[in-house]
């Protein structure tokens, strides 16, 4: 919809700014002869009411009982009224360029400039401060549906056009697409004065100067963390404690406690912080350059290293001390892959490009047994989706813990796991587990503010989880893992409970009665950066079909947090690879589903999983 508006916006503030600047609008001679025509000349014939409304009240001054017998109704009356007497229509003299003001008055397309502009009906859709406005049907990144319903007949909140339903003093206004900015005044045209379109403001661009190779070569003298934290000395005996076990690049110098990139994380340098007396990681504020991991190989210092793992044994990522159990076995389902069987739609998920399969099929029973189910404790309902990677951690995205626009922020109190499920709604007395959660780690560089990069949080559960046929961990993938199933065309499987609906909306969401899954192909990153106005970075990548690909689907709102997984066949075994995060509406053409880039995060879920706890005393 928003493509197909542009031209007629364009083309309408052209002829509003043509109308307003051309003051000479209809000659002298045709303006009188406006004028003297005898309003109640055409009484006689059935007319149009927009001929009559021209004729009673633009052309001439009409009073409220002439207004009455043109629109028949009260209600209509009334609300003709009120925008008649807003535009001057009962004060203004009818000169040929009156006549024409007041019409675009009452058409909406300029406000007078007295009253509070509640009459716009123009496509100004440009804050004044040159900030997008989200659409009023849309629930991303603000919830406008708690305050406004555009079903609601008579409401003239259209598209993403600026409006002033609340009747505001500084009139229309729209919500912004900037999540850290709900409101903003836009500036529109007042009747009779020239009006400069607004335009989108452009970004401050940011400097140049980035890291290359993940700030590997950092030598620099940051020892401050993105969170205010004071980097702690590498050589502190805690701080050598959490790194023994890690496979640290020789080449790296750990001076004092300046921000390293020591293990090659790929969200650049970061050091070990104190934080209330326990210690954890934390990543220092650098700018990385773009380095995706689809793209042409680079010389890293590890690449060595990293080479030398391809074609060897599986290695696990975790140390089962503070991951927990289940690496070992993970991806590998109790009643699939472990009794030698496939499930009826994998095959044509790995094998075929072209095969169709029902876009939204319900899931078998236990075949996505990492399949997890966020659930609020009070008032219950249903959250987000989510998966089990071991015996105690679960793992979602960051939105569906933290989104200030829509002042959410969960504690460990608020939320509960379920996990085994197969129905939404009922209670699967013997097959679900619901667990309690003791802990919460959102990704530090988790950004609400502007296009939910790093999009990825942790839930440590207060006790291990006991597997079972229905509930078993997904694996995470290692780099060649990676590397091999993300290319462009390889499809993945995306399971949840949400409606195909597009909403953020919870209150219009219908969950589906059992397990849903959907098989997306993955997208070229560049075709996932042209497909949106999102700024879009290595850590995010997309999927879905194009428009041509006559195939249609897309994992929508209400599977936030879910797994997109792809079984990897050179070990049988099935892999997460991304996170449901985001789309701009769902199953739309073009728009493509996007997904936390999970193997870019195994070097942080490694790091903060091990978090030092402080001593009670504290
Ligand atoms: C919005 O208004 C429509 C029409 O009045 C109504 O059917 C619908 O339930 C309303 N939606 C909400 C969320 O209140
Ligand atoms: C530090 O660890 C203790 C013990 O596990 C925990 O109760 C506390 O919440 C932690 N503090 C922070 C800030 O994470
Ligand atoms: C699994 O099935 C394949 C094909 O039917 C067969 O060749 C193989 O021996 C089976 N393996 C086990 C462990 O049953
Ligand atoms: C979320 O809540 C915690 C306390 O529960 C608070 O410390 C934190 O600042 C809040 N975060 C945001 C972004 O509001
Ligand atoms: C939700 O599902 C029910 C039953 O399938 C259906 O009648 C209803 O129209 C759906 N509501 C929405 C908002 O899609």
């Amino acid at each position: 919809m928003e493509p197909t508006s542009k031209p007629a916006a364009v083309l309408l503030l052209f002829l509003l700014h043509s109308c307003v600047a051309n003051h000479v609008f209809l000659s002298g001679h045709l303006a009188s002869q406006v004028l003297v025509r005898n309003r109640r000349a055409n009484q006689m014939f059935e007319e149009l009411k927009a001929g009559n409304l021209e004729r009673e009240c633009v052309e001439e001054i009409c009073d409220h009982e002439e207004a009455r017998e043109v629109f028949e109704q009260p209600d209509k009356t009334e609300k003709f009224w009120n925008k008649y007497l807003d535009c001057k229509g009962t004060r203004m003299s009818r000169t040929a360029k009156n006549i024409n003001l007041i019409r675009k008055c009452i058409e909406g397309q300029c406000i007078s400039g007295q009253g509070n502009g509640v009459n716009y009906e123009g496509d100004i859709s440009i804050t004044q401060s040159g900030r997008v406005c989200q659409h009023w049907r849309h629930s991303f990144p603000h919830p406008i549906f708690r305050e406004y319903n555009t079903s609601e007949p008579g409401s003239n909140l259209k598209e993403n056009f600026c409006r002033n339903p609340d009747h505001r003093p500084e009139g229309p206004w729209c919500f912004t697409k900037d999540p850290s900015v709900q409101k903003e005044t836009c500036r529109v045209p007042i009747c009779g004065e020239d009006f400069v379109p607004p335009t989108v403001a452009t970004k401050p661009q940011k400097p140049i100067v980035c890291l290359p190779n993940y700030g590997i070569e950092y030598n620099g003298d940051l020892s401050v963390t993105i969170g205010g934290h004071t980097c702690l000395p590498w050589s502190l005996p805690e701080v050598k404690t959490l790194s023994r076990d890690k496979e640290f690049i020789s080449e790296v110098q750990l001076q004092t406690n300046k921000c390293r990139n020591p293990d090659g994380d790929y969200e650049g340098p970061w050091c070990y912080v104190r934080i209330a007396g326990n210690i954890t990681m934390d990543y220092c504020d650098l700018q990385l350059c773009d380095a995706p991991l689809l793209g042409p190989e680079q010389t890293t210092v590890t690449e060595g290293r990293e080479r030398s793992v391809l074609g060897q044994a599986r290695k696990n990522l975790f140390s089962p001390r503070t991951f927990g159990q289940g690496e070992d076995d993970c991806g590998q389902r109790p009643l699939f892959e472990k009794k030698n069987k496939t499930d009826a739609n994998e095959a044509c998920m790995l094998f075929s490009r072209w095969c169709r399969i029902i876009q939204d099929d319900d899931a078998e029973v236990a075949s996505a047994p990492w399949q997890v189910m966020l659930y609020r404790r009070s008032p219950q309902e249903f959250l987000c989706g989510a998966s089990l990677i071991s015996d105690q951690w679960i793992l979602t995205a960051a939105h569906c813990i933290l989104y200030p626009p829509w002042n959410k922020n969960f504690t460990v109190s608020d939320i509960l796991g379920r996990l085994g499920k197969h129905r939404s709604t009922m209670f699967e007395r013997g097959i679900e587990k619901i667990v309690a959660i003791d802990e919460i780690i959102v990704h530090p560089k988790y950004n609400w503010k502007e296009n939910l990069n790093c999009d990825i949080a942790l839930l440590h559960m207060r006790r291990p989880v006991t597997f079972t046929d229905k509930i078993h961990p997904i694996c995470l993938p290692s780099k060649p893992v990676a590397k091999f199933l993300m290319s462009e065309g390889f499809k993945g499987r995306v399971t949840g409970w949400g409606s195909l609906k597009e909403s953020w909306n919870p209150a219009v969401r219908n969950l589906t009665s059992v397990l849903q899954q959907i098989h997306l192909p993955i997208v070229d990153q560049n075709i996932c950066r042209s497909s949106t106005s999102v700024k879009i970075t290595d850590n995010m990548f997309c999927a879905g079909y194009k428009p041509d690909d006559n195939h249609r689907g897309d994992a929508c709102e209400g599977d936030s947090g879910g797994p997109f997984v792809m079984k990897y066949p050179a070990e049988n075994r099935w892999y997460q690879i991304g996170i449901v995060s985001w789309s701009e509406g769902c199953d739309r053409d073009g728009k493509y589903g996007f997904y936390t880039h999970l193997f870019r995060m195994t070097k942080w879920i490694g790091k903060v999983i091990e978090k030092m706890r402080g001593s009670d005393d504290e």
